[in-house]
C-alpha cells in the first residue's frame, strides 16, 4: 500500500491501547514498530541494577554519569514476529513490565539527559521512515515533522477496567478503585511534568477509544493512512 514510507506517532495517556494499535498498523503497513516506554524502562532496570534506582528513588547524577554504558536495542523474535527490548545484549523484555520497573520509570523519564538520550536514539531509528513509534512526546519532541499523529486517550473508567481485566485474567488479586487511583495519578505526571509532558500536538488527530473496538479503531486508523499514502 505504502509507495512512500512515512512516520506514524502515537502519544497519549497510559493503558488506553497505544501499543496495540500502533503494532498492528506496523504489521499492515510492513513498518519497523518501536515502543519508546520500553526504553525509558530499560534505562530504568540499568539503574536498578546499578544500586540507583530503589525505595522510590532514583540517583539522578548517579545514572546521568552512567548514561553511555547503556545500550538499548530492539531486535525481531522470529517466533511471535514481534520486536523484543534488549540491554547490553540481554533479552529484557519480560523485566521491563515487572512492579520494581513500572515503579521507578516515571522519575526516570523525567530526567533532561535520559530523554536527550534516548530522543536522539529514537531519530537515528527513524530515519528512514517507514516507522510508527508510540509513547508520550513523539509527535511533540523527537519527530514533529511526522506525517501523521495520532493523540490517543480513554476515559479514566474504561482504562482501568481494561487494566482490572487483564490482571485478573492473569490471577491477580486486585482491587478496581486502587487502579483507577494510579491511572489518574500517571496521567498527572505524565502531564504536568517540565521536561516534554505529555500533550496534544497542534496538528495530532485525536482518538478516543472508550466507545469502540480494536477493529473499529484500526479500520479508522488505516482509512487515514491511506488518505495521507494518496
Ligand atoms: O508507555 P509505558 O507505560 O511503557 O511508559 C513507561 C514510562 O515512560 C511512563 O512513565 C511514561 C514514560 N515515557 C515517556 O516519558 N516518554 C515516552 N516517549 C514514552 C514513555
Amino acid at each position: 500500500m505504502a509507495s512512500s514510507k512515512i512516520v506514524i506517532a502515537f502519544d497519549g495517556h497510559s493503558s488506553c491501547g497505544k501499543s496495540t494499535v500502533a503494532k498492528q498498523l506496523a504489521k499492515e503497513l510492513g513498518y519497523i514498530y518501536i515502543d519508546t516506554g520500553a526504553m525509558y524502562r530499560s534505562v530504568t532496570l540499568f539503574a536498578i541494577r546499578n544500586g540507583l534506582a530503589g525505595d522510590g528513588k532514583v540517583d539522578e547524577q548517579g545514572l546521568i554519569k552512567r548514561l553511555d554504558e547503556i545500550k538499548i536495542e530492539f531486535r525481531n523474535n522470529p517466533v511471535t514476529g514481534e520486536n523484543e527490548t534488549y540491554l547490553n545484549g540481554e533479552n529484557v523484555e519480560d523485566e521491563i513490565r515487572q512492579l520494581p520497573v513500572a515503579n521507578h520509570v516515571s522519575p526516570v523519564a523525567t530526567i533532561r539527559e535520559v530523554r536527550k538520550a534516548m530522543v536522539k536514539l529514537q531519530q537515528e531509528m527513524g530515519k528512514n521512515k517507514g516507522i510508527v513509534m508510540d509513547g508520550r512526546d513523539i509527535g511533540t519532541v523527537v519527530f514533529p515533522n511526522a506525517e501523521l499523529k495520532i493523540y490517543m486517550t480513554a476515559r479514566p473508567e474504561v482504562r482501568a477496567q481494561r487494566r482490572y481485566d487483564e490482571l485478573i485474567g492473569k490471577g491477580n488479586q486486585v482491587d478496581f478503585d486502587d487502579i483507577l487511583k494510579n491511572v489518574l495519578e500517571r496521567d498527572r505526571i505524565d502531564s504536568s511534568r517540565e521536561v516534554s509532558p505529555l500533550k496534544q500536538a497542534d496538528d495530532a488527530l485525536l482518538l478516543d477509544n472508550s466507545d469502540i473496538t480494536r477493529e473499529e479503531q484500526l479500520n479508522w486508523v488505516l482509512e487515514i493512512v491511506k488518505e495521507r499514502l494518496g
